[in-house]
């Protein structure tokens, strides 16, 4: 529209320039993260033109970058070089100044009246967050002059911790490209880098007392193909930063308002350090550089005083290279099955008088015990300490800060016991996962399933907290683990737009957040991403359907919708749509089986095609009772996923299939009326690494009353097997044909894992997406 506009103008004024003044781009405030409070005023457009300046306060080189980076995103945007002063300015100007008076010392207030733009920050951090939400409202601008809405913008944000952490020890990325990561926070008003510099599969940062960290451990002799095949690419693969390069990235980070947390992981995640040192190690090795994916279970030696030697010169560098607050020292996932069986380790337990108790193991509270160490020797250079959730195990210093990543309850421990937390539960913020269920046409992903909706979606501040209790949660962080990310421009995708979702939740007050607002708002900020040439996923461009179970008309409904509400066309008979197939108008109410494809048009640009096989039997939208309950944590839609007649994907997390754990799926379908039968099946997905299991057996029950019942058929399963293979099963069983109304569905999960299995002796997740009768 824009553009033809424009051409329209220049036709009519037959091509002159000098006509060009009167064409105008259109700024607007619909940016993401959405400011706290937007009011727009009456006193007229401010015009940006070749003549604005940018003014900053005389003798301040912090307010003077900042006016550059203005300068820098306009001329991106606009090509226009306007100019940067510290005089005085009263028109046509720009005028930053800090002295906002804000308690929340990132805080930003932000006028547009007719001659001037003025950005007032509490410090020059919100002057720059300011400066990001002036550059995004003019996303969409052009080369002509920039037309500004009057309006007052009060902004701060929510939390103080906004992370983000990258993973370059199972990949590297090097010093460039690390920038360029911090440009792509930097738009997203993220202020905390969490650098995981070292992990079993390469050490990426130079420590000078300890120099075959590098020269050994950050080399791999090859990387496993896939998730752990076996098979092996024969391809070495390293690279780390050299403390001058990492100091350059921090005062990069530093000039765009973001600390760099560096992690040092430890105890566990060390192979990569134990091939450079193996007497480190509880068996002293060898040991190699790890060439595969998973947690090793040859950690740091908890027992070897050289070990506690080993910590100190590593972190003495580190606070040397970091200025950081806060320093990482990792804590998770550290197997004690190494410290079991080494003598340094027990004798250091006896030593210590360290004592299993109900709840910890003496190895666990020997891993306390380290990481207490760690802090102490952070303490002594003035420094706090940041460890995974793991380190609540086996007791936690009062002062330590803890990354609840399994889940939500490690924070709320936290918060509860009166320690700081930052949320960075997996379900919601690793970005790592899947972002849509249709993974066929991604790059391999390590599984799991978080949307831009899922991630928009979370709540860091569990309702279980009380007001005190929550002022410890500060803040929000999403993770990047980069097993299978093995380029940046894959990294792009895998944190874009999902970044922009994360941005909402750690900057933007809940009461302000709307998912489909936000959809809208998305467009403008995509602008910016093309225009620096990110690699984001556009998944959230494509049709998105809802399904909804009418059990009352027995149909499947289907919601389509765009953003934009942009025109979507569709199919039911499997072929490809396209502006000519059927527009989408109102709910579709399908009653048979089909395929359904649909497509939007945004900009003259088709969407993916979404497909959608929908199966109908004599079970599908018919009434159905649960007897016993879904697991909590797999319900998601709850029962009716049973006979929606839609399929999941091996991946159990998508909300295809829900979970039943400790007790049976118990399931009664009405099928209305007398109807002949003689057929049923369930559909399973087993992941026998999550302890999803096969069912032991299902039986089919029959009756006209829903009352009383008559067993029909059952069938039994063998227990899990270690050859037994992930993946779908239906499992059919037939029966003599008989008429029935209600026909009650029963599959029994494995009640103990056998004993062959690292879940020995615990109950199995059932997850079910469909039962099916015919
Ligand atoms: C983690 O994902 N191991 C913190
Ligand atoms: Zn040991």
């Amino acid at each position: 529209m824009k553009n033809l506009y424009f051409l329209g103008l220049l036709l009519l004024c037959g091509g002159l320039f000098s006509c060009s003044s009167a064409i105008k781009d259109q700024a607007n405030f619909d940016v993401i993260p959405l400011p706290q409070e937007i009011q727009t005023t009456a006193v007229g457009d401010f015009v940006l033109n070749n003549n604005t300046v940018i003014v900053y306060p005389a003798g301040d080189d912090t307010m003077k970058r900042n006016a550059e980076f203005l300068a820098g995103y306009i001329k991106e945007q606009t090509g226009k070089e306007l100019e940067v002063t510290d005089k005085s300015v009263d028109r046509n100007a720009i005028i930053l100044s800090t002295g906002l008076d804000n308690k929340n010392k990132e805080a930003y207030h932000l006028e547009v009246e007719k001659h001037l733009i003025r950005v007032q920050g509490a410090s020059a951090a919100g002057v720059f967050y300011g400066i990001q939400t002036l550059r995004k409202s003019m996303a969409e601008a052009g080369h002509a002059d920039v037309a500004f809405p009057a309006v007052e913008i009060n902004d701060y944000p929510r939390f103080s911790y906004r992370g983000v952490h990258l993973d370059v020890s199972r990949h590297f990325f090097p010093a460039d490209s690390i920038k360029r990561f911090i440009d792509m926070l930097a738009l997203h008003n993220i202020n905390r880098f969490h650098w995981h510099l070292t992990d079993d599969q390469g050490w990426r940062i130079e420590i000078k007392k300890r120099p075959e960290l590098t020269t050994i451990g950050s080399k791999r002799a090859e990387t496993v193909a896939g998730r752990n095949s076996g098979e092996y690419d024969h391809v070495p693969y390293g690279g780390f930063y050299t403390q001058d390069e990492a100091r350059e990235i921090v005062k990069y980070a530093q000039d765009h308002f973001i600390t760099i947390i560096p992690e040092i992981d430890l105890p566990g995640h060390m192979q990569a350090a134990l091939a450079a040192y193996p007497y480190l190690g509880c068996t002293g090795g060898p040991y190699e550089v790890w060439k595969q994916w998973g947690v090793s279970d040859d950690v740091l030696c908890a027992g070897n005083d050289e070990t506690l030697k080993f910590i100190e010169d590593v972190l003495g560098e580190i606070v040397e290279i970091f200025p950081s607050e806060y320093i990482h020292v990792g804590g998770d996932e550290c197997p004690k099955v190494r410290w079991q069986k080494c003598p340094k380790c027990q004798a250091r337990i006896k030593a210590l008088g360290i004592k299993a108790d109900d709840k910890h193991t003496a190895e666990q509270k020997l891993q306390a015990y380290i990481i207490d160490y760690a802090e102490k020797f952070l303490k002594g250079k003035g420094r706090k300490m940041i460890g995974w959730e793991e380190i609540l195990e086996g007791g936690l210093s009062p002062t330590a800060t803890v990354m609840s990543w399994r889940g939500k309850e490690g924070g709320i421990e936290a918060a509860k016991m009166g320690n700081d937390a930052i949320m960075t539960p997996a379900s919601h913020l690793y970005f790592d996962y899947y972002q849509t269920m249709d993974t066929e046409k991604e790059p391999l992903a390590i599984g799991g399933y978080v949307s831009v909706e899922r991630v928009y979606s979370y709540e860091p501040i569990d309702p279980s907290l009380t007001a005190d209790e929550a002022t410890h949660i500060i803040g929000v962080q999403a993770n990047l683990w980069t097993e299978y990310v093995p380029t940046f421009s894959q990294l792009e995708y895998m944190e874009l737009p999902r970044l922009a979702a994360l941005s909402e939740v750690q900057w933007t007050m809940p009461d302000k957040k709307n998912y489909d607002n936000f959809l809208q708002r998305l467009p403008q900020l995509i602008s910016i991403y093309d225009r620096e040439g990110y690699n984001y996923a556009k998944h959230v461009f494509n049709v998105k359907a809802e399904y909804i179970t009418d059990y009352v008309n027995n149909s499947i409904k289907v919601v389509l919708s765009a953003i934009g509400n942009s025109p979507i066309y569709y199919t039911l008979d499997g072929s490809e749509p396209t502006e000519k197939s059927q527009l989408y108008g109102d709910t579709l109410s399908l009653k048979e089986s089909c395929v359904l494809k649909a497509i939007t048009i945004r900009n003259n640009k088709k969407s993916d095609v979404l497909t959608e096989k929908i199966d109908f039997n004599k079970a599908t939208a018919k009434p159905l009772t649960l007897l016993q309950p879904i697991n909590e944590k797999y319900k998601f839609n709850g029962e009716y996923t049973l006979v929606d007649g839609l399929s999941g994907t091996p991946n159990y997390r998508t909300g295809r299939w829900i979970a039943f754990y400790k007790n049976d799926m118990e399931a009664v379908v009405d099928l209305k009326q007398e109807t002949s039968i003689h057929k049923a099946w369930v559909r399973t997905y087993v992941e026998i690494g999550e302890e999803i299991l096969d069912v032991r057996s299902i039986s089919v029950l029959a009756s006209d009353d829903g009352k009383i019942y008559k067993e029909l058929k059952t069938v039994d399963f063998p227990p899990v097997t270690s050859k037994d293979k992930n993946g779908i099963y239906t499992h059919e069983v037939e029966f003599n044909s008989i008429n029935a109304r209600y026909v009650k569905v029963i599959a029994k999960p494995e009640y103990k894992i056998p004993a062959w299995h690292w879940g020995s002796g615990r109950p199995a997740f059932i997850f079910v997406d469909e039962i099916g009768i015919e």
